[in-house]
């Protein structure tokens, strides 16, 4: 059976003492938990914080982004080495927001994924459609196309040791969440696509997760956890979460 992964991405919200008190409460909770794998992904910034007060405790850290380049003069780029370095296990590669807001593309994105496995660090790759392809209809082809570019950068076997997650743009931060069959439609094209080297993959669901959401989504049979936002924020709404997927 596959491990359930909840996922808390803070984006860029708050301060050190915040990040800091967030993850301690974790870290105090996370031992009732261990059906569950739990990995949080603050700002850079604030990953050693962070770190420490995770130690001890099997919660695992990620970067929210890394640089597609191994090293050199890129102004303001984080390499996957100095990611590991901070005690990353996991990195987001091409979340909504890096691809609407930073003009990150389908080969940017593969390359960061194909960065971070180098390193060893577990990319969790973001794919989803926007309302206007939703509404004409392109949603799993949207979704497949973003897949294929990665397969094609580090081919089917290293997508499949990874993880991946739906996230339909219209369900980010918007409290609009997809219905369990929406997301359990596009999770099986997604398990479909990778065949049966993608048996154990972990797919997880994005977008609008709440404790009230998650019951029903965590029990489709292609939906392998959670990759939160606004909820992860709040220590007690988020290891709701967590519980629900055990
Ligand atoms: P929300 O849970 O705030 O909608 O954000 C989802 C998300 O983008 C997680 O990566």
């Amino acid at each position: 059976m596959t491990k359930p992964l909840v996922a808390g991405n803070w984006k860029m919200h708050g301060n050190i003492e915040q990040a800091s008190s967030l993850a301690s409460q974790l870290a105090a909770n996370w031992n009732d938990l261990q059906a569950v794998e739990m990995v949080v992904f603050p700002p850079f910034v604030h990953l050693s914080t962070v770190k420490e007060a995770l130690a001890n405790s099997a919660v695992a850290l990620g970067a929210q982004n890394i640089s597609q380049h191994e090293g050199g003069a890129y102004t303001g780029e984080i390499s996957g080495a100095m990611l590991v370095e901070q005690g990353c296990q996991y990195v987001l590669v091409g979340h909504s927001e890096r691809r609407e807001l930073f003009g990150e593309n389908n080969v940017t994105v593969a390359e960061k994924f194909k960065a971070a496995q180098k390193v060893g660090l577990v990319p969790i790759l973001c794919v989803g459609e926007s309302l206007q392809e939703r509404r004409q209809g392109q949603t799993l082809a949207v979704v497949s196309s973003q897949i294929s570019a990665v397969i094609d950068c580090v081919g089917l076997r290293n997508v499949s040791r990874a993880v991946i997650a739906y996230e339909p743009v219209w369900a980010i931060g918007t409290g609009e969440v997809a219905s369990p069959q929406q997301a359990q439609q596009v999770h099986s094209a997604i398990r479909t696509q990778l065949g049966n080297i993608g048996a154990d993959t972990r797919l997880l669901y994005g977008g609008s997760v709440k404790s009230s959401s998650a019951v029903e989504l965590f029990a489709q049979p292609d939906i392998n956890g959670g990759l939160v936002g606004g909820a992860s924020l709040e220590a007690h709404e988020f290891l709701n979460i967590v519980k629900l997927a055990e």
